[in-house]
């Protein structure tokens, strides 16, 4: 028996649409109009994507994440690869899937889209990191995915490629282990696309949205088993990926220095923020994260975050997140942002001692502005 007896049932075998791409110069088989209202460097818009061209990126993609052509599909974001797991795994009203909060939101929005029941493994602070434990105690027999974040949305903690490994092994044939890795050219270690030729029941997911700075491409990959890979192509939409993203992601990734050097800057920013932060007497606790982001825990969250929305600044703030109480977000940006939000976050103070002054001089007593 194999981990592929996990998929649905009345989804095994089927065959995926079939786009049958010609090489004859003179098209006439798909429908298309001879002529493209734009021409964008030689792109004929007119014409469907070309498997051919698809294939050269899905084989350079395979190669910067080490891993066969054949374990890896493209998808519209990681977003795409999430639901189509969903939907290829989970049995409406009958099946499950395990997460871990605070986690990424989207986990529980297409699982419960796909009618299926969220177990959850709650997080414990400070490092937020699961063990193999804590989600054995969880688990249950409907459960066909575990799903962990690697590292963590929000709050940037990183689950050991050992437990990963632990839970392949003990959850094999009984649910597939998917390791959500948006995040993990940041966390300066291994991916856990290593253990996919050990591992059947292993998924791994990576997007260009973050460290590749492609977010506007919408660009993701899903890497697993190729039978897992063949049965995800099989319930796909024809040419999912455009000419257009396939072209510019081809022309994006081959600048190699450039991402060295991008996730080098993030890194720093990272650790010199969070040194900042630190010192800062009314920040309760700077979490660890091996990600692109801080999560900060503060008594003076929402002031905080209404002052940097005054000043033009976005930071995640957590108001309603049962898991994350007096906690916010923030990315690490260039560094004129961060010089930008280390003046704003340290002008606080005496931002509110002037609006404490406005109000006693309004109600003719002296108010004292606590400290925040
Ligand atoms: C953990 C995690 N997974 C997946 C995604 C979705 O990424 P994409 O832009 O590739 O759809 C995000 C986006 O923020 C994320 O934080």
């Amino acid at each position: 028996m194999s981990s592929l007896n996990l998929i649905r049932a009345d989804l095994k075998g089927r065959s995926g649409y079939d786009g049958g791409d010609v090489t004859q110069a003179c098209r006439l088989h798909a429908n298309e109009l001879p002529w493209s209202p734009l021409m964008l460097d030689g792109l004929k818009l007119n014409q469907y994507p070309s498997s051919v061209q698809l294939q050269a990126l899905v084989n350079g993609l395979a190669q910067r994440f080490k891993v066969n052509p054949e374990q890896l599909v493209l998808t519209r974001g990681s977003d795409e690869g999430l639901d189509l797991l969903m939907r290829l795994f989970l049995q409406p009203r009958q099946d499950a899937i395990l997460q871990c909060p605070p986690t990424f939101a989207m986990y529980a929005f297409f699982a419960t889209l796909q009618q299926a029941r969220v177990i959850q493994c709650p997080l414990s602070a400070p490092g937020f990191i699961p063990t193999v434990e804590e989600i054995c105690a969880a688990w249950s027999a409907d459960c066909k995915l575990i799903m962990l974040c690697r590292p963590n949305n929000p709050t940037g903690g990183l689950i050991s490629l050992e437990t990963i490994a632990a839970l392949c092994a003990l959850y094999r044939e009984k649910s597939m282990i998917v390791v959500d890795e948006a995040y993990i050219e940041f966390a300066e270690t291994e991916s856990a696309a290593t253990l996919l030729e050990k591992h059947d029941n292993l998924i791994v997911l990576r997007t260009l949205s973050k460290a590749h700075g492609l977010a506007g491409l919408r660009l993701g990959a899903v890497m697993a088993n190729a039978d897992v890979i063949q049965a995800l192509k099989s319930i796909m939409t024809p040419f999912a990926i455009s000419s257009l993203v396939i072209q510019t992601a081809i022309k994006a990734l081959s600048n190699e220095a450039w991402f060295d050097a991008v996730i080098e800057h993030i890194i720093r920013g990272r650790e010199q923020l969070s040194q900042v932060l630190k010192t800062l007497p009314w920040v309760d606790t700077v979490y660890e994260s091996h990600a692109n982001f801080l999560l900060v825990k503060t008594k003076k969250m929402t002031q905080l975050v209404d002052w940097l929305e005054s000043q033009d600044i976005a930071v995640r703030a957590f108001v309603d997140c049962p898991f994350l109480h007096h906690c916010f977000r923030i990315t690490i940006g260039s560094e004129a942002q961060m010089q930008k939000i280390v003046a704003q976050i340290s002008g606080l103070q005496s931002e509110l001692n002037r609006t404490y002054e406005k109000l006693g001089r309004r109600s003719g007593k002296a108010l004292a502005c606590p400290t925040v």
